[in-house]
């Protein structure tokens, strides 16, 4: 039986990455330093006799050493997402950077496969639609930080191949478009569906940011767990970057539209345009982001099976429980 080691097992993929490797009947040892991952999230699987939780930063050797002895295979989704605050400037670039140089390092000790999870941020301002894992990469000035986020993401794709070239580690780069569920956070690092059904079902104000007719390709969680586990045990897939998500697109005004019709709380929606100036000064958003999936149906087989509609119903239905 595979040993998995989980890093970030407390946000939002790793914890349904988690509960699908339990079932499956995998050995499971998760970390998180709990900085934006929640323990409720993991709770149910915290006296599993397959897994062991440590609450541990990545960025300390000598602990991940000790927890990760005798890997095969690492998921590697610890990461910050945040923006804001100025103290996340200098922490993106640590975890996300330094952090999965780290997790390389590990994966080469112990001779293990790792899975890196990379964004679609790292398309940048690309508009070659739809976006493809060989296609160029536009990013923003350094001066905007925005742009630090994916910057760190594409540093490390680099560091993965720099691993998988020089010493042989087998790893594969997922680059996740959007995913959700009801364990995302309701801030704007859980993107905007969780945020905009918190909203409905709470009678709120949605904020959009701009006119709203930016498009994005969200996937339900159990379709970005699936990619994932294909990608953990599938060789083909070693040394490759894929996209994982779902293809629909829809724009972000009527993702709005379509919430509150399926949430039918018989309330007004209420929205608020706010101009992207006022919101993120230079920072131009990006129009549309769909992924080009056929890399990852060759390689993996994988096909997304959860409608964007399918999974708001679904994520309404477990948050009506939660309120
Ligand atoms: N959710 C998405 O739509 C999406 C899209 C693209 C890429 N990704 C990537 O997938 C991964 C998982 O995303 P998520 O949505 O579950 O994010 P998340 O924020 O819910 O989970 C990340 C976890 O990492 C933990 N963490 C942060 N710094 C750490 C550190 N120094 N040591 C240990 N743990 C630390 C956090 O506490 C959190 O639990 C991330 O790498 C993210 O960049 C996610």
């Amino acid at each position: 039986m595979k040993k998995i080691l989980i890093t970030g097992v407390a946000g939002m993929i790793g914890s349904h990455l988690l509960d699908e490797l339990i079932k499956r009947g995998y050995e499971v040892i998760g970390t998180d330093d709990l900085s934006f991952g929640k323990l409720e999230k993991i709770q149910h699987n915290l006296d599993n006799k397959n897994f062991k939780f440590y609450d541990c930063d990545i960025l300390d050797h000598d602990k991940m050493n000790v927890i990760a002895k005798g890997v095969d295979v690492i998921a590697h989704l610890a990461a910050v997402k945040k923006l804001g605050k100025e103290e996340f400037d200098v922490r993106i670039m640590e975890v996300n950077g330094r952090g999965t140089e780290s997790m390389f390092a590990l994966a080469k000790s112990n001779k293990a496969r790792i899975i890196f999870a990379s964004t679609s941020d790292v398309y940048g301002m690309s508009s070659d639609i739809p976006l493809r894992e060989d296609g160029d990469i536009l990013m923003g000035t350094s001066s905007i930080k925005r742009w630090s986020y994916a910057v760190s993401k594409l540093y490390s794709e680099h560091i993965a191949f720099a691993y998988y070239r020089h010493y042989g580690v087998p790893m594969v780069v997922l680059r996740y478009f959007g995913g959700f569920s009801p364990r995302s956070s309701a801030s704007w690092s859980g993107g905007h569906i969780p945020i905009f059904i918190d909203a409905v079902l709470n009678d709120k104000e949605i904020i959009i940011h701009g006119d709203g007719k930016q498009t994005r390709s969200m996937a339900y969680i159990s379709d970005i767990v699936n990619g994932t586990v294909l990608a953990m045990t599938n060789d083909k897939a070693t040394g490759q970057i894929i996209n994982i998500g779902n293809d629909e697109e829809l724009s972000v005004i009527d993702t709005a539209y379509l919430i509150h019709e399926i949430a039918n709380t018989g309330k007004k929606l209420k929205l608020k345009l706010v101009p992207f100036k006022e919101l993120f000064g230079n920072y131009r958003d990006i129009m549309r982001r769909i992924p080009d999936l056929t890399k990852a149906r060759n390689i993996l087989g994988y096909r997304p099976s959860v409608s964007l509609r399918q999974g708001i119903e679904l994520t309404i239905k477990a948050m009506r429980k939660t309120l």
